[in-house]
């Protein structure tokens, strides 16, 4: 058995998926995440799965690579389809924009029970993965914050609670990382601090250069003496 080494980002996933737990890996790919959490003994089987059929093949191999066979089964699937009867407790979404997760999720009506804990990392979008997951029943239980190759990667541990709820701006920012109190939680709040700072100047910029609700007001008063007075308009002021 030669089980892979996950990286920051995955290791995190993983270290968020129950010891014990039936597995279900949505969007899988190489399929490190399966084979390292049953090969390690942590999870006692998975579903290894994926949309296109390169990534599962090479999910296949990975498995087959670690004699894991028995333990792992792949399935070509797009999301959570068809795999409403299998005995899933933990669902992983890793990798994908937080509109695509939220898609999946929401395409699978059987997620909708507390029982069930997602591990959803989004690499996009993950305040308005935030705001569908509380608009939709479901409540962040932990996230944590975690930095791979320059990059800042968020990953909730997510539950079905049934109560809808609308949530916060601050809150889809940046959900529950300010518990954490880690570097690289507290790098991400920043990081929104920051793109929220650009947003702003970019819109006091944009509205320096348009012309004002006075300007026009001008100009329009201009073109009625144009008319009323019979004045020409130059070329150029
Ligand atoms: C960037 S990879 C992420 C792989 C792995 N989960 C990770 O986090 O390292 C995204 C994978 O999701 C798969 N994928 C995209 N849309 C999907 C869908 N609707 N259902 C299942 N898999 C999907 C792609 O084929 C690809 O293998």
């Amino acid at each position: 058995m030669s089980l892979p080494e996950l990286d920051e980002r995955l290791g995190t996933v993983a270290s968020l998926v129950r010891p014990g737990s039936f597995l279900a890996d949505i969007g899988t790919d190489h399929g490190y995440l399966p084979v390292y959490l049953v090969g390690s003994g942590i999870c006692p089987a998975a579903l290894a799965c994926d949309v296109n059929v390169l990534p599962l093949k090479k999910a296949e191999e990975e498995i087959k690579r670690n004699a894991l066979e028995n333990q792992i089964k792949t399935r070509l699937t797009n999301g959570l389809e068809g795999l409403e009867n299998f005995p899933i407790d933990d669902i992983v979404i890793a990798g994908m924009g937080g509109e695509l997760i939220w898609k999946i999720l929401s395409a699978a009506e059987w997620t909708q029970n507390p029982v069930k804990r997602l591990v959803l990392q989004p690499m996009t979008k993950a305040d308005f993965l935030r705001t569908a997951l509380y608009k939709n029943g479901f409540e962040i239980i932990q996230e944590q914050a975690v930095r791979h190759r320059g990059r800042l990667y968020t990953v909730m541990l997510a539950a079905y609670t049934g109560k809808h709820r609308q949530i916060g701006s601050l809150f889809s920012l940046v959900g529950r990382l300010p518990e954490c109190h880690t570097a690289a939680a507290e790098n991400y709040i920043l990081t929104q601090a920051q793109k929220l700072e650009r947003k702003a100047a970019g819109l006091e910029k944009a509205e320096r250069q348009a012309q004002s609700p006075r300007q026009l007001r001008d100009l329009a008063a201009q073109l009625y003496r144009v008319v009323q007075e019979k004045i020409t308009v130059e070329e150029q002021k």
